[in-house]
């Protein structure tokens, strides 16, 4: 059999498990553009969920809550350790884990060797900035619109090794991919050493053209961390795709792992380079396992990622990336244009998926959410900083487009009092 039949079958066999052959039999022919608006299929899916009653959840950007298999799958992994105690964490708990980084590294397309276990994109990304050997006037550059805590480690960085933060702002609706990758190419000097970048901004859900930009600094003798945060398990890439040099993401985002699990990848010859932030004397400094020294911890997460990724898997990363951009389209499709209504996300349809950042001229962000809140039964989350003002807006899997309509209604009554 042809590799390509048989993934296909394999995508086939996962989802008829997820949700019947029944209900598989009837949806399996469709291409996943087709397959994304076909609401009683997303039904099927949502009924994995528990969901509150009281609002509809449009803040899936913070987490993305577990469907109720994987967080089963959690639970009977806490009893389980917890039975064993010490006898599992110094029998089995390393080839477990093993396990999980591997089976991690199939869907991100690289090594194991490549890739650790974290708790969350904050200590990935963390790691790397502070793994550094920066030396006094070194530079780096990134955007205004990046991660604060990200931020935050770099001016850490500048107060301590007296290095230069070079800031770049992104505009919301560029007119090509070069525009945005000569806006950080104009910020590069003779002594930039690292350029940060997001894949998906989190304020405005803006996917930024990272290979090209990779390339371009690749050639200037600039290394690129990219912030992963929301594209993995959101996209359809495998991280080499993107040639960068450090790439960290929160799986409790966009995998829907128990909450505190991330990844970092370093390219395998980047991995010498990096001082750790927690000393292992028994590890080779061309080891990416010598930055993943954080003590005892709790595993069950770690090990509940892997039931995360059959779920993720079962649905297939073409289909959810599709039905995540088609939800998006619909509700913004129905706002644009609207008197009042601002939205601070890019026009073109591949430079977004399931994010979006809505303002209402009138309002300001925080009365915007609050309002949708108490008025509306919505719970979003209100940005209001690096240029952007509005109420970003995430639906996830389970979104229901009756849910997304009910939400138009209101921003479309708010824009109008
Ligand atoms: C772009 C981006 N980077 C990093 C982070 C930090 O993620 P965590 O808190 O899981 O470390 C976030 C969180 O929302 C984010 O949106």
């Amino acid at each position: 059999m042809q590799k390509r039949d048989f993934l296909r079958t394999m995508a086939g066999a996962s989802m008829s498990l997820l949700l019947g052959e029944r209900l598989w039999a009837q949806y399996s022919g469709l291409a996943p553009d087709a397959l994304a608006r076909e609401e009683p299929f997303w039904a099927a899916i949502r009924s994995k969920f528990r969901l509150k009653p009281e609002y509809i959840n449009l803040e899936n950007g913070f987490f993305c809550m577990m469907p109720e298999e994987v967080l089963d799958a959690l639970v009977t992994r806490v009893r389980e350790i917890n039975y064993e105690a010490s006898y599992y964490m110094r029998t089995r708990k390393d080839d477990d884990k093993l396990e999980v980084r591997k089976k991690l590294a199939t869907i991100a397309g690289c090594a194991p060797e490549e890739i650790i276990i974290t708790r969350n994109t904050t200590e990935s990304l963390d790691t790397v900035i502070a793994g550094f050997d920066w030396k006094a006037g070194d530079e780096a550059v990134m955007a205004v619109q990046d991660y604060g805590a990200m931020l935050d480690m770099f001016a850490l960085q500048a107060k301590r090794h007296g290095i230069v933060n070079r800031m770049v702002s992104l505009p919301i609706d560029p007119r090509s991919d070069e525009e945005v990758v000569s806006l950080y190419e104009r910020a590069l000097t003779p002594r930039t050493r690292l350029l940060m970048v997001s894949h998906m901004v989190n304020i405005t859900g803006q996917i930024l053209p990272v290979r090209r930009i990779v390339e371009m600094a690749h050639a200037r003798g600039v290394q690129v961390m990219v912030d992963g945060a929301h594209s993995f398990a959101h996209l359809d890439f495998r991280i080499p795709d993107l040639a960068c040099d450090y790439f960290g993401a929160s799986l409790h985002k966009w995998l829907g792992t128990p909450l505190g699990a991330g990844l970092l990848y370093v390219r395998s010859d980047r991995i010498a380079g990096l001082w750790p932030i927690y000393g292992d004397m028994g590890v080779a400094d061309t080891d990416i396992r010598k930055l993943n020294h954080t003590g005892t911890h709790p595993v069950h997460t770690d090990l509940a990622i892997q039931n995360a990724i059959a779920f993720h898997e079962g649905i297939g990363i073409p289909r959810k990336e599709a039905r995540l951009r088609y939800l998006q389209n619909y509700w913004t499709g129905k706002v644009r244009g609207t008197p009042n209504i601002v939205l601070n996300t890019p026009t073109d349809p591949r430079r977004s998926c399931a994010i979006a950042n809505v303002g209402v001229a009138t309002m300001k962000p925080a009365d915007l959410s609050k309002t949708l809140l108490e008025k509306y039964k919505v719970w979003t989350v209100a940005i209001d900083g690096a240029e952007v003002h509005g109420a970003r807006i995430t639906p996830h899997l389970y979104t229901s487009t009756a849910e997304l309509d009910t939400f138009v209604r209101a921003l479309k009554e708010l824009a109008r009092a």
